[in-house]
């Protein structure tokens, strides 16, 4: 349902953060997006639904070439992507009701949202998803007032307000607790089974991508170097992925004999070891 061929994007600052992208996206298929700081996962996502021009390439949602829509068609483009940011990207002062319903802008219009007059069918749907999301009785509750995996639901709840096919998701348990990020991220999985939405997740934390992904997509200085199921991501691919320099932060053995003898690096034995964890669901 998604493809995208031959994407690039070359910042104007000259960094080439996106390098002949193949990828296809099948309906119903969650993908998770990894890779290190400064990959390009974040303007892949952006790529998609245009917040960011590639500078090359074809990206195709169903029938509609996204790369050449504006003004009013591109509006209605991304209407049926849905994003979902880090936990924080919510309006502080609104209750969280209005702040799911401002996920209607697109079908309301600027100044009737800014009124805050939605119309009775985007209320009631709005009610509905918080009943989803875990969140009924704080639908009167201020933004600020929330806890963070609380945050993400409204987040969750305001994406698919407006019913997309594609979720799109940039690092959504970046300041979440290791349980309310397991939460939260089965709360997008199950979401996306029911509504047979596709999903690009960007996501740091391997394990949990593994989890709760169907496939995986690892991506290094803007080229695609793993693409597979999450049990094919071994060791090496995340040497692959990440490079030596990630996992190596214990000083450099003296000679070659300690370095036979030198102990699993401990920050690469704990993700490791979080993996095969993970990896029984
Ligand atoms: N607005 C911009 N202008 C210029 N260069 C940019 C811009 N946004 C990103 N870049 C560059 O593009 C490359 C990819 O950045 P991007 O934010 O997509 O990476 P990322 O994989 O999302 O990283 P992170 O895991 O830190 O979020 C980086 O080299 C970055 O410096
Ligand atoms: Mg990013």
């Amino acid at each position: 349902m998604l493809t995208l061929s031959g994407v690039g994007k070359r910042y104007p600052t000259g960094d080439r953060a996106l390098k002949d992208i193949e990828l296809t996206l099948p309906k119903g298929q969650v993908m998770a997006l990894i890779g290190p700081s400064g990959a390009g996962k974040s303007t892949l996502i952006r790529c998609v639904n245009r917040l960011v021009e590639p500078t090359q390439g074809s990206i195709r949602l169903e029938d509609t070439e996204l790369t050449k829509l504006s003004g009013h068609k591109l509006r209605h483009a991304r209407r049926s992507m849905g994003m979902i940011f880090q936990e924080y990207a919510l309006v502080d002062r609104l209750t969280v009701m209005e702040n799911v319903l401002s996920g209607q802008l697109g079908y309301v219009g600027f100044w009737r949202s800014f009124l805050r007059r939605y119309p009775q069918e985007a209320v009631v749907e709005a009610f509905r998803l918080l009943e989803r999301v875990g969140l009924p009785h704080a639908i009167d509750k201020r933004a600020d007032a929330l806890s963070g995996g609380q945050r993400q639901r409204v987040g969750i709840a305001r994406a698919l307000l407006q019913s997309p096919k594609l979720l799109l998701v940039d690092e959504p348990t970046a300041s979440l607790d290791p349980k309310t990020s397991r939460q939260i991220m089965r709360l997008i999985r199950e979401l996306c089974a029911e509504r047979e939405l596709a999903a690009i997740i960007n996501i740091h934390d391997v394990a949990l991508a593994q989890q709760f992904a169907d496939r995986i997509v690892g991506l290094r200085a803007g080229e695609i170097v793993f693409d597979g199921l999450p049990s094919e991501l071994d060791s090496e691919m995340l040497t692959t992925i990440y490079g030596e320099e990630e996992w190596d932060t214990t000083p450099e053995p003296m000679d070659d004999e300690a370095a036979d003898d030198a102990p699993v690096d401990p920050p690469y034995a704990r993700v490791m070891s979080s993996i095969e964890a993970g990896a029984v669901r």
